[in-house]
């Protein structure tokens, strides 16, 4: 009777083991897969999108308007998961709007990391 029950948490062990494995791998392809390239053509689109639309409030060069300024300068001590999640959202009670309709957890990643970047303003 024991030995059985061994042999069962053994079983559920291994289960456990087994499925901590691939949620692992899962996390790793779902990190490698959200470093995975963007087309270059929605690339252009999204810089185009951040200078025109983004611009509006932002600034045509994102220097600010009626929104704050979107340089590396301004955003260096801003991890780039909370731009990523104020673009996605936008912020309550602010003229901020939400991007979730237009833009995925990607696209708004990669616009994140080209503001913080400098590579999406124009000079
Ligand atoms: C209608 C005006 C408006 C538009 C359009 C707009 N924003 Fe904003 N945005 C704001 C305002 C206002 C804030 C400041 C919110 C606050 O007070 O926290 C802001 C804040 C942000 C922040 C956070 C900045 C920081 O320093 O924390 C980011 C990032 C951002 N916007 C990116 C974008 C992107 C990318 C787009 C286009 C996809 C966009 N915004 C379009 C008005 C706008």
């Amino acid at each position: 009777m024991s030995s059985l029950k061994i042999t069962l948490s053994c079983l559920v062990m291994a289960t456990h083991l087994l499925s901590l494995t691939f949620v692992t791998a899962a996390f790793a392809v779902n990190l490698v897969g959200s470093e995975d390239e963007l087309p270059q053509a929605r690339k252009n689109q999204l810089t185009h999108i951040v200078q025109q639309d983004c611009g509006s409030c932002h600034g045509m060069t994102l220097k600010g308007g009626l929104g704050p300024a979107l340089l590396p300068e301004n955003l260096a001590g801003k991890p780039v998961f909370l731009l990523q999640h104020t673009i996605l959202h936008g912020r309550a009670g602010t003229a901020m709007p939400p991007w979730k309709t237009l833009l995925t957890e990607q696209e708004a990643l990669w616009i994140s990391q080209q503001l913080k970047a400098g590579k999406i303003a124009k000079q």
